[in-house]
């Protein structure tokens, strides 16, 4: 038996699954990390002047109907934090959506996720279910 050709299969075997087992896990953590923050509320105060509220995760468009938009652009997933010119605008390639979040410039092609809340009309406070 060749030794040489032995150990190397041994060790790309062993490689080759030590390397599944880390992706497995990774996939693991990720989904998990996922899951528990869909479970976040997010409380967001429309007592502030500004039209558009940044949250982490959402965009809070203030208006007589507010809109919550989320703030992952859909085409690449970069977070949008930047409104100008009446616009919300990706850092990433540059792609705008208007305060409904239809795109206007591409890259992305898709509209912004709305995201479903409830507004508390006494306290002025938007609850968002994440
Ligand atoms: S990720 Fe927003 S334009 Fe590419």
């Amino acid at each position: 038996m060749d030794h040489t050709n032995s150990r190397r299969y041994f060790l790309k075997t062993a490689g080759s699954l030590l390397g599944a087992a880390f992706l497995g896990l990774w996939g693991t953590m990720i989904h998990t990390q996922r899951k528990s923050k869909k479970k976040e509320l997010i409380r967001i105060s429309l007592d502030s002047n500004g039209t558009v509220l940044f949250h982490e995760d959402c965009i809070v468009i203030n208006k007589d109907q507010p809109v919550v938009l989320s703030s992952y652009c859909t085409h690449l997933g970069c977070r949008i934090q930047t409104f100008e010119n009446g616009q919300l605008v990706c850092p990433c390639h540059g792609s705008t959506f208007d305060l409904e979040g239809n795109p206007l410039k591409g890259p992305a092609i898709t509209q912004l996720k709305k995201l479903d809340f409830t507004l508390n009309k006494e306290t002025q406070t938007i609850t968002i279910k994440i």
